[in-house]
């Protein structure tokens, strides 16, 4: 059997603080009921000032070594997905090798906005596949709330902070990741994007006065988008290695919005009790949403060695695509 990178210990990080929709109702013209019908959002998680997306992800990698029973000079890579980097450079990665003493670990950061965990999830299998390491570490992490603007209410609802970390090791016996599907496509960058601050806009007061140092989102063009793309990456991954929904244990979505779930549900024809979902209590945490899902169902008793389990995604770029694994982990002890 072919070398395959295996999920061996899982974990999230999640800030304590919460801002819910009637927090949001105080700052911008919304309700709880428009949030909560048109989104399945209830409220959202914000990282205090002063800390920063490696600080999260720095904590996650800390519990997945805990999990695992290993030191953090055991790690040879760490992949982070993320679009909230805490500087331009040095990459979140090398901020979260120093954090937690990896100092054997080589890094770097992988910008794919929600599809971020993916695009990082494959990069990082890789190098475990080649057999160039044993131990790599993928981290989704997005601080949100610092590209948010809290006068917006067509953004401010939707986004929230975490980060969410998996360890990968060789695995031959079938477990681990079978298959990916991952797309681009730039022309969708006009939807979806945070313009001030790079080499086409460098920050100045003008980009600011422009809030080009926020997010920007044309909500119904990506809502458009998501629903077809999302989908269908899902339905053809499965399609392509002879599966059908029956099979699968477990369906990891991205979180950004429970209508854009339900459209893909329908299309894989699975039961809802087969679908990961905690948009409710943290937002769209970017690339955190599907770890910190996965994070979540294994904790919960969710998923046996053996499962089949199916990740999907899109985001800005416009980026999407699924990731096809056999679950590697024994349940957690109680
Ligand atoms: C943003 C989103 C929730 C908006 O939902 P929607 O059902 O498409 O709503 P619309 O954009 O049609 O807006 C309907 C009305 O609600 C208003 N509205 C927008 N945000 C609102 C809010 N927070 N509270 C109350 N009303 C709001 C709009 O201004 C609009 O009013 P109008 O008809 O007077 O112009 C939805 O488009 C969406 O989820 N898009 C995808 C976002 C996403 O997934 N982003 C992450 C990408 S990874």
């Amino acid at each position: 059997m072919r070398r395959q990178a295996n999920i061996t210990a899982v974990s999230h990080f999640v800030p304590e603080r919460i801002l819910t929709n009637f927090d949001l109702e105080k700052m911008v013209d919304t309700n709880d009921e428009w949030i909560r019908t048109r989104t399945g959002i209830r409220e959202r998680h914000i990282l205090e000032d002063g800390k920063a997306t490696s600080d999260m992800g720095a904590e996650a990698v800390k519990k997945l070594l805990k999990q695992r029973g290993i030191g953090p000079e055991e790690i040879e890579l760490i992949v982070v997905g993320t679009v909230t980097p805490d500087m331009f450079f040095p990459s979140t990665g090398n901020l979260i090798q120093d954090k937690v003493g990896a100092v054997n670990a080589w890094s770097y950061d992988v910008a794919a906005a929600c599809s971020g965990f993916l695009f990082a999830l494959a990069a990082g299998a890789q190098f475990i596949e080649s057999g160039m390491h044993k131990k790599v570490v993928v981290v989704g992490g997005d601080k949100m709330s610092s590209i948010v603007n809290y006068k917006d209410r067509n953004t401010c609802v939707i986004f929230g902070d975490a980060a969410a970390a998996v360890l990968l090791e060789p695995a031959e016996d079938g477990l681990g990741i079978m298959d990916f599907l991952l797309h681009s496509d730039g022309s969708g960058a006009k939807y979806l994007k945070m313009q001030g601050g790079g080499s086409l806009h460098p920050a100045s007061l003008t980009t600011v006065a422009n809030d080009w140092h926020f997010l920007y989102q044309d909500g119904k063009q990506v809502f458009k988008f998501a629903v077809q793309k999302m989908a269908e990456v899902a339905a053809t991954i499965l399609e392509k290695n002879n599966f059908s929904g029956d099979d699968l244990k477990l369906f990891v979505p991205h979180q950004a919005n429970l209508r854009i779930i339900d459209a893909a549900v329908k299309r894989l024809g699975i039961d809802y009790d087969k679908v990961m979902i905690n948009i409710g209590e943290y937002g769209n945490t970017t690339a955190a949403t599907i770890p910190l899902a996965l994070s979540e169902a294994y904790q919960q008793g969710k998923l046996e060695k053996g499962d089949l389990v199916l990740f999907a995604t899109f985001g800005g770029g416009f980026t999407w695509g699924s990731t096809l694994l056999k679950w590697g982990m024994d349940k957690p002890s109680k």
